[in-house]
């Protein structure tokens, strides 16, 4: 990690070393200690109004310890529900830089917003979904179906966030995959539970438990259980994920907090590992709280061991020690309430339109400098014919598209729907939901292209408006633009799976009508991940550049790219089918479902999703994982220097113990490999160079996939320069979870490590090798 000028806010926003987890630990125990019955029970049960917003859940103070409460809030792209904060790239947008630098920076800088508002817990980094499903309604919040790059990516979110003095949850634990029926819905009286995601333990091991170990491995304070039932049982109920997998297996010190009204019972709650209720006590807006008074009497008549009540309580303070957030900590920043009436566009509620207004703390800083990288570096170049971009000083600019300028509903839509009023102009620089932001500084499309063009003189045309695209033809527009930029989007949301994985508003058909006038047409796609782009192929769309969504910045981050300020280094994080049903299992959709135990979902796949499916399937992507194009061109050697360096036995030594994030071996590094890439184009670049690895398929049992992803190394590389990409693999990388067993284990047999840059640009070279 290099360092970078980090904006001084507050407090411990310059790189706080936490204690010990043991020195936490005891902190904490000495804290419970003095704490009554009923106070302990108050510690793990949330105090929704304790604390104003930005806090969506609280924790209530004790004052005569001097403990002033803490306050959580949304979420994984920046301070949701306040005012004067960044909105940041999307956690799929930092995913697509493949570049561990950027994604802890990113960590940093929204730690250091949470902090000055007041928050002592972001509530992200979300690894679930993975995003198992194209339509999911919050892939983007996460950092892609791949275990590896997301665990990479969750890594250095955590270590970023948490160095600011702040605690990350890491969230949802686990297999959260749809939106529908993620929860229990009530129909006359009538329960209808949650989505069941039936998965078997190897899968759940190698691939969507895989990302929270190297959160756990970070440190995280906290780790949020998810909404829907795993195999049959809440996932906030389900002992095999709480405390096996995750206390045990991973040692996670820090508490597991119920994803809001995910609690829905006490004593199984309480005893199958889940700390805190979340939001708690909350009769006055949302019903009864399972934890509080009925946790109170479930200890009194021994159905929850008053051990257990003081192991949760420890647990919940813990980080809170870990991160000195008992020294000079900022109040809550007081501007929020009338923020989240405003929310609400214009109903405002009576209960919040009480707060009196003031002016909100700009916790902004510079970090727009960063969001503006981000947004640049996260951007996939997947088409660019004859070298059409980077831009010339083109004098004939159109900017068209319904995603180009600034929305017309205003700076925040975190509706909880797919398809609301009102969406269809204005750019989508983040998602719906919880991880919705309001942007107090947004630079659309529109704004930058047009000021950048008229820097040096030229003109724009603009068309804001998809249909008079896709039906006017350019009848407005004279004469044909040299280059026509053409701003399309699709919109995701928490709390709905997306409808189709089109590009909405009309975009197919703005494209070919565009393209049909104007022979040199870029698309400009903003949006949540997987969209399907059947103009690909169009002669006269000469380039294409998935966006992705890149916070507030993203016009200046795309005029960055477009006119090669910046080399587009970003790769795609997860495969571009051809069509939908190319991508694999799609969402549960059981309308008619009225059997309370109705909504069941087999993960029959196992771990074949994404790219494992389109390998294992045999499908051909429009676009492949780890693909991008860049100014320049790369050629890498083709042969693969392999090394085994550490212990390769079968399984782990267990005498070296285990920390946060499981068996110390596990995380032994036990092997590396090097390859020479070359640039051999004419400008400076950045190449991502990954490593695969195919593990023996006739000794391990059925299911291992053809190949997973198990290294990646960013090299920038002048014109002509040739450099080494660097692997290390870990003693994990090379385990599968043997289920039988119960570890994970090195199996005996050919191994065959492929360096490329692609999941199917595999350039170079293969050598099998045979562990141990
Ligand atoms: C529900 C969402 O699933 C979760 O991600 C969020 O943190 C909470 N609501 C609080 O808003």
């Amino acid at each position: 990690i290099t360092t970078r000028a980090l904006a001084s806010i507050s407090g411990c926003a310059s790189q706080c070393e936490p204690l010990s987890w043991s020195e936490s630990l005891t902190k904490a125990g000495d804290f419970v200690s003095q704490l009554t019955l009923s106070e302990k029970v108050g510690i793990v049960s949330g105090a929704y109004l304790a604390h104003q917003l930005p806090c969506v859940g609280s924790i209530g103070s004790i004052s005569r310890l001097g403990f002033d409460g803490i306050c959580f809030s949304d979420g994984p792209n920046g301070v949701a529900r306040s005012d004067s904060v960044s909105v940041f790239p999307a956690g799929i947008t930092v995913a697509a830089t493949w570049d561990r630098d950027l994604m802890y920076h990113r960590g940093v800088a929204m730690g250091e917003e949470f902090r000055a508002k007041g928050s002592h817990v972001v509530l992200g980094p979300s690894a679930g979904p993975m995003g198992r499903h194209a339509r999911g309604g919050r892939n983007w919040e996460g950092f892609g179906p791949d275990p590896y790059l997301a665990g990479v990516a969750m890594n250095a979110s955590v270590a970023g966030i948490q160095s600011a003095g702040v605690q990350a949850c890491s969230k949802h634990i686990i297999a959260n995959e749809q939106e529908t029926q993620r929860t229990s819905t009530t129909t006359d009286g009538k329960v209808i539970e949650a989505i069941s995601s039936n998965v078997d333990d190897r899968t759940l091991h190698e691939l969507y438990l895989w990302p929270f170990a190297n959160a756990v491995k970070a440190g995280t304070s906290t780790v949020m259980c998810s909404y829907n039932r795993v195999n049959g049982n809440y996932s906030c109920a389900n002992s095999d994920i709480l405390t096996t997998f995750l206390k045990d297996e991973l040692a996670f010190p820090g508490y597991v907090l119920s994803d809001w009204y995910a609690t829905h019972g006490t004593v199984d709650f309480a005893n199958a590992g889940l700390d805190i209720e979340m939001p708690g006590n909350v009769s006055l807006l949302a019903g009864a709280s399972y934890f509080g008074d009925a946790l109170l009497e479930a200890v009194n008549e021994g159905l929850v061991l008053e051990q257990r009540l003081d192991d949760m309580a420890k647990r919940v303070m813990a980080p809170y020690f870990r991160l000195s957030q008992d020294q000079d900590f900022p109040t809550v920043d007081p501007a929020n309430g009338p923020v989240f009436a405003i929310l609400q566009f214009g109903h405002q509620t009576p209960l919040l339109a009480s707060y009196p207004e003031v002016d909100s703390r700009d916790v902004r800083g510079n970090h727009a400098d960063i969001i503006r990288e981000i947004g640049s570096a996260g951007t996939v170049l997947l088409k660019n014919v004859d070298g059409s971009l980077p831009l010339k000083k083109i004098t004939n600019v159109g900017i068209f598209g319904n995603d180009a300028g600034y929305p017309t509903i205003g700076s925040v839509f975190l509706d909880i729907s797919n398809h609301p009023e009102g969406f269809e102009y204005g750019t989508f620089a983040i998602g719906g939901g919880s991880g919705n932001v309001r942007h107090t500084d947004l630079i659309t499309p529109l704004d930058a292209v047009r000021d950048h063009v008229k820097s040096y003189g030229g003109q724009v045309q603009i068309v804001l408006d998809n249909d008079q695209l896709a039906e006017g033809g350019l009848n407005t527009v004279y004469p044909t633009p040299d280059v026509c930029l053409l701003f399309l989007k699709a919109y995701a949301t928490e709390g709905t799976d997306r409808v189709s994985i089109d590009l909405q508003f009309n975009a197919t058909k703005a494209v070919e009508s565009t393209a049909a006038v104007c022979p040199n047409t870029i698309v400009v796609v903003h949006g949540p991940g997987v969209v399907l782009m059947p103009w690909a192929d169009n002669e006269n769309v000469t380039a294409i550049l998935a966006a992705h969504y890149p916070g507030e910045q993203s016009g200046n981050s795309i005029v960055d790219v477009l006119w090669g300020a910046v080399e587009p280094s970003g790769r795609l994080p997860y495969t571009i089918p051809k069509t939908l049903s190319d991508y694999g299992p799609d969402i549960a959709e059981l309308p008619e479902s009225e059997a309370p135990d109705g909504w069941q979902s087999d993960f029959n796949e196992g771990q074949a999703i994404d790219y494992r499916h389109f390998d294992s399937a045999d499908v051909s992507p429009q676009y492949e994982f780890g693909f991008g194009l860049s100014y320049t061109t790369f050629e890498m050697s083709t042969t693969l220097e392999f090394r085994v360096t550490g212990n390769v036995s079968s399984v782990a030594d267990k005498s070296l113990g285990i920390e946060p994030g499981g068996l110390i071996d596990l995380w032994s590094p036990v092997a590396n490999a090097t390859i020479e890439i070359t640039n051999t184009g004419n400008t400076t670049g950045l190449a991502v160079a990954q490593l695969y690895v195919s593990f023996p398929q006739d000794t391990t049992p059925k299911g291992t996939p053809v190949k997973v992803l198990r290294g990646f190394s960013k090299v920038a590389l002048d014109a002509g320069e040739t450099r080494l990409a660097h692997f290390e693999l870990l003693r994990r990388d090379l385990s599968f979870w043997d289920s039988d067993k119960t570890e994970w284990v090195i199996p005996k047999g050919n191994f065959t490590f492929l360096a490329g840059f692609s999941s199917r640009d595999l350039r170079s070279r293969v050598q099998t090798v045979i562990l141990p």
